[in-house]
């Protein structure tokens, strides 16, 4: 059997691993969702769930992938565990699921580009999305992404991923953080930046009470749990990415390090996003808090249609959100390729062909109407990233247990307490944290 691929450098599993975590969440979803949920109020909330729950949980997926050298499924397996592969194949099933519709968006996105060339959507914005995010110019789009998608996977872990990422990561971070300062000399953005960076903290308050079963009230009860998922997603945890991806790394490199590289990156280009995103909508004096699928597109295409050099700034802006969107879908794609190219060591471009092509499938409902992606998105947010992630946590505190330590310090500096305290906080804290969001959200899902 052929060895296994792994990653040529240390700064291709950062970057690569930077490169999944930063999306379209941060730059569709994270600034708007930040503007409906009460601006920096959630911003507070939001970094809580990332540093408290998002990074513990990112190491206990490192340790899983780095410690097996496996796929998502194999892992579990060949770390002795069989009776928690379901992990794995949930993980690797939310990863499936939510590739499929979020390459209809990254369709879009390539549509976008297009339109800010010709101007295509400046007299209209509204009605120029609802033509194009539905019906069969949707599907043609999401096709192409998807060809995208598979054309970088087939060219492996080194080559395609490592490269590509190499080169795409850093060009995301210089053109939001040209784009931010560009957006900060325009007159009218100062209340933009107050909006969004100034919490009031007496959103954040959450009530029980028994009656007999525990119910909760206040305005933390829909912040909570949609923050935590939101982490996860950003993150890309809870869908096998970061497992797969540590699967190519060697002992000798700090995950803990490597783990907070990436949760401050991502952390930073969703700022760095919000700060492009919303100060740009209250210059044109769009009300920010209007979010649903189509807020990127819609708010944005209309301030680019009223901004002088606007298609300039159109194809930039949609350039960047299609990098970001790529780096992150090769991750997702990566996920169910490894698990073929592990257990039938077949070759990989056609895999990831075949694979794609099944990803595309599930993807058709999401490309004809909206209404279908939005159901695939909430069900991914509201269940199955939490329970995936909440099956790592358990596996990995509970049963794994003391091992994960030893591998969490291999190639480290930290002294065993550190090791530690990550051990007990993901039993108790962590875990907790996961229960509650997946109580709050099942409440709001069902009640
Ligand atoms: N983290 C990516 C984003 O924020 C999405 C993603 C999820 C990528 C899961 C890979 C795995 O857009
Ligand atoms: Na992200």
């Amino acid at each position: 059997m052929s060895q296994r691929e792994t990653w040529a450098t240390r700064a291709g599993f950062i970057l690569a691993a930077v490169g999944s975590a930063v999306g379209l969440g941060n730059i569709w979803q994270f600034p708007f969702k930040t503007s409906e949920y009460g601006g920096a109020t959630f911003l507070v909330v939001y970094l809580v769930a990332a540093i408290g729950i998002g990074l513990p949980a990112m190491l206990a997926e490192f340790v899983v992938g780095r410690k097996s050298n496996l796929n998502a499924i194999g892992a579990f397996e060949k770390l002795g565990f069989r009776n928690w592969k379901w992990v794995g194949v949930l993980g690797v099933g939310t990863g499936f699921w939510i590739l499929s519709y979020y390459s209809v968006v990254g369709g879009w996105v390539l549509r976008y580009m297009g339109g800010s060339v010709t101007g295509a959507y400046f007299a209209d914005p509204a009605a120029y999305f609802g033509q194009v995010s539905a019906g069969l110019d949707a599907l043609a789009l999401h096709a192409l992404f998807m060809i995208l998608v598979v054309a970088i996977v087939a060219g492996g872990v080194e080559d395609g991923i490592e490269k590509a990422t190499k080169l795409m990561v850093p060009s995301i971070v210089v053109i939001l953080g040209v784009l931010a300062v560009w957006v900060f000399t325009l007159p009218g953005a100062s209340p933009g930046y107050s909006y969004f960076l100034s919490p009031d903290l007496s959103q954040l308050s959450l009530s029980v009470s028994f009656d007999p079963l525990p119910s909760f009230s206040g305005p933390l009860t829909d912040i909570i749990p949609f923050a935590v998922s939101q982490a996860f997603f950003s993150l890309s945890l809870g869908m096998g990415a970061m497992i797969t991806y540590a699967s190519y790394v060697g002992e000798d490199q700090s995950l803990f390090g490597d783990s907070i590289t990436v949760v401050v990156f991502n952390s930073a280009v969703g700022i760095l996003a919000g700060l492009v995103v919303i100060p740009l909508l209250f210059v044109q004096g769009i009300e920010p808090g209007s979010g649903g699928a189509g807020a990127l597109f819609v708010s944005l295409a209309t301030a680019f249609a009223e901004l002088p050099a606007g298609r300039v700034v159109g194809v930039v802006f949609f350039g960047v959100v299609l990098i970001a969107a790529l780096s992150s879908a090769i991750s997702l794609l990566e996920v169910v390729v490894s698990y073929a190219v592990d257990n039938y060591g077949a070759r990989r471009p056609q895999i990831a062909a075949a694979l794609g092509g099944l990803i595309f499938l599930l993807g058709i409902p999401s490309a004809l109407d909206t209404a279908w992606l939005g159901w695939f998105d909430t069900l991914a947010y509201q269940l199955l990233l939490p329970v995936s992630v909440l099956g790592v946590l358990v596996f990995i505190g509970w049963v794994f247990g003391r091992p994960a330590v030893d591998e969490l310090l291999n190639g480290s500096s930290l002294g065993g307490g550190v090791g530690m305290t990550w051990l007990w906080l993901v039993r108790t804290v962590v875990v907790l944290g996961v229960v509650l969001t997946l109580a709050l959200g099942v409440q709001t899902l069902f009640f």
